[in-house]
Parts: structure tokens; sequence; C-alpha cells
């Protein structure tokens, strides 16, 4: 670094696979056994927010993460991040220049995810921190291979849009990177809807749940080698060509494989809940005709929900009509103008042997693609 001091804030969005990333190659280096595909959920609905700032006076490097300070030298993910930035190309090692003291920095990061959504997710922080460290210590390289060292599914929130992580070749995961597939402009029509489950129940984490099945599970391997490939071909493909019964049909296996694999692992993985089979019900049931939705779901017992525009508002209603809230306050239930959600209950599809919910779900929230992580102040 020349300047003595550098500033940067940047954001950066969640994002939800579509053909799921479960299990590592290498757990030092944090690549996959898979590549994987998600699509990039919007910032103006949720999103990390990280400040990085470096000064030579700074005696060390600090992290405060939702107004607390962490210690950062027990953080293993950051440090391989601050690792990766900061080290020095083998030829000015030679030239003795390892001897320039380390610039550090401290870290200030928050989500703005809302209350009580259950949804914080390390993704969206990662890419952030990624992003900023990228500009700061003036690293080159490709900057979602340094998000993916804090999170796997951190480097797919670098882009906007829809989104591979490339597995790669590189034993130390040097080319196992983000690539986008299409950008968030690319189909306007599709939307998205996350359901938060309401839930007590505290699941084991996606590092040590993909750890477990690793270990035990023997239809991990078998998706890995001979699934994998065939949906991320047929996937993109759908993406590509606004192929949304493809797109759907793909997903919702995808997800429901994760499942079955949670399922295999011993001692097993539980991530949906009753709430989220009733949900998969609900959208079989809705699909009967024609696919208009499609689920997902990753460690945890929310749904994300994709549909087209053409459904959007039947779907909704559906959801409504099925999946009631009580309270008087839908506001904060659902981020929809309360006149509209009233409007909205005309539209509903009659469905057979479906029940109704009362307060199943914490809240709704409706969205859409967006763009990936990017810079939003910097003192240069
Ligand atoms: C189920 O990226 O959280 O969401 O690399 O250990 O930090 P680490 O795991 P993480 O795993 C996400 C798993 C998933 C599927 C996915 O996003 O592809």
């Amino acid at each position: 670094m020349t300047t003595t001091e550098k500033s940067i804030k940047s954001i950066a969005p969640i994002n939800i696979a579509v053909v799921k990333y479960w299990g590592k190659e290498n757990e030092e280096f944090n690549t996959p056994l898979n590549s994987s595909i998600s699509v990039t959920l919007h910032v103006k609905d949720m999103c990390a927010e990280t400040e990085v700032v470096a000064d030579s006076k700074f005696k060390e490097d600090k992290l405060f993460l939702n107004g607390r300070e962490e210690d950062i030298q027990k953080n293993k993910r950051v440090q391989r991040c601050l690792n990766m930035v900061r080290s020095k190309p083998t030829l000015k090692r030679k030239h003795n220049e390892d001897a320039t003291p380390i610039v550090r920095c401290h870290i200030t990061s928050a989500n703005n995810f809302p209350t009580a959504a259950g949804l914080a997710s390390s993704a969206a922080g990662y890419a952030c921190l990624a992003k900023c460290l990228g500009h700061v210590y003036n690293y080159e390289k490709d900057l979602s291979v340094v998000a993916r060292l804090g999170s796997g599914s951190a480097c797919r929130s670098m882009l906007g849009g829809f989104v591979k992580w490339e597995k790669g070749k590189c034993p130390e995961g040097s080319d196992s990177c983000a690539v986008q597939i299409a950008n968030e402009h690319h189909w306007p029509e599709l939307k998205v809807i996350i359901l938060v489950v309401s839930s007590n129940q505290k699941s084991v984490g996606s590092t040590e749940g993909m750890r477990r099945s690793v270990t035990t599970s023997q239809l991990l391997k078998y998706r890995a080698e001979h699934c994998v490939p065939g949906h991320i071909d047929k996937i993109e493909k759908a993406i590509h060509s606004k192929d949304f019964p493809m797109f759907a049909e793909l997903t919702m296996k995808e997800s429901n494989q994760l499942h079955a694999i949670c399922q295999d692992t011993y001692p097993p993985l539980r991530y949906m809940n009753t709430t989220s089979h009733d949900i998969v019900n609900l959208i079989t049931k809705y699909n009967a005709a024609k696919l208009k939705a499609a689920y997902t779901f990753d460690a945890g017992a929310n749904a994300v929900l994709f549909t087209l525009d053409e459904f959007y508002e039947e779907l909704l209603s559906t959801l409504l009509k099925y999946f009631p809230f009580t309270n008087t306050e839908i506001e904060s239930w659902i981020n929809m103008p309360s006149s509209q959600v009233k409007e909205l209950k005309t539209k509903a599809a009659e469905l057979p042997d479906v029940c109704i919910h009362e307060d199943a779900l914490q809240r709704i929230i409706c969205t859409m693609p967006g763009p990936g992580a990017s810079v939003v102040v910097s003192d240069e």
C-alpha cells in the first residue's frame, strides 16, 4: 500500500442455490465436491454491509460483527481471507519485500436482514469482506476466490443474476471461483418469494452438516459424480432459454436430493420441519396441472420459491390463504402494502386436501434476482 490510510464500504446480497453445494473436497482450501449454481437475491430487500479501514498506525487487526467485537485471531475464515489478499507474489519476496510491515485493518460488518428473519447468511458477509479487502490491499486476482475462503457459497454472492461456482481443477482452489451465467436483467419475469418458517429447532450448521455427510453418506458421492454434472448442464440451458418448467423441476429435484442426502447422513440431519413439508405439499398441488412455482430449501426450514410474473399474484394469494397470518400488523409480516395484500386475497387457487396452517410462517419476503457485491463508499 502506498497511502497510510484507506477505507471502503461495500454491500453484498445473499444467494439461493438451485444446484446445491454440499460437501467439501478440501476443508483447508474450502473447495467443493461439485460445482453449483445459484440466483443472487436483490440487495434492496436483504444485504450485508461491511466497512474496512486499513491504517499503518493500527497495531492489530480488529473485527466488529453486528456491533460486537469478535476475536479476529480465532476467526479462521477471516484469517484465510486476510492471508490471501496480503500474500505477496514470490517474485517480490526475493527482493526482500517481506520486511515491509503488514498494514493492519479494522473490519466492521452488519446484516440488514429483517429482524427474526432467520436468514443470517454468512455468504453476504464474506462477499462484502472480499470486496473490501480486494480494494484496500490492491488484490488483483479473482475476489470470488477470497470470498470462497470465508464461506463456500459466498463466492456466488460476488456476482449478480445467475451464477455458477466452478469446482475447479487446481488442488489449492485457485480456479474454484464464481462465473456469471446471465446477469440480473436476463429474466425479468422471474420472481422470488422467501417463506420464513417459524422454528425453534437449532439445526447443525452447514459446515458441520456437510462434513458429516462427506464421511457417512454413500448417496453424496453418487450425487457429486453422477447427478450434479447433468443438473448443471440442464439448468444452465434452462436459464439461458428462460425455460421455467425445466428450471422449476430441476430446482425442486436438487432440493429434494440435498435433503435425501441429509437423511442418508449418519446420524441424520433434519433441516426441513413439518411446515417445510407442508409448503412442498402446497406447491406440488399448486403445480398439478402446470408447473407454476418451484421450492428450494437449504440447511434450514425456510423455503425459497421461484415463480413467473404471470403466476405471482395467484401464488402469493394462495400462500396467504393456506398460511394465513392472524396478527393485524401485516406490514411487518410481508414486505407489501396492506391494501395490496387485501386485493391479493381474491386471487387464490383452490387446492384439494391442503389444510390451513395459521401463523406457521414468521414472515414473507417478496424479492427478485439482483446485482452482486458492490462498493458503496470509497476514500478514493
Ligand atoms: C445448503 O457456504 O454455508 O446453502 O463453505 O462451510 O461456509 P461453508 O458452507 P456454506 O454452505 C451452503 C450450503 C447450502 C447450499 C448452497 O448454498 O449451495
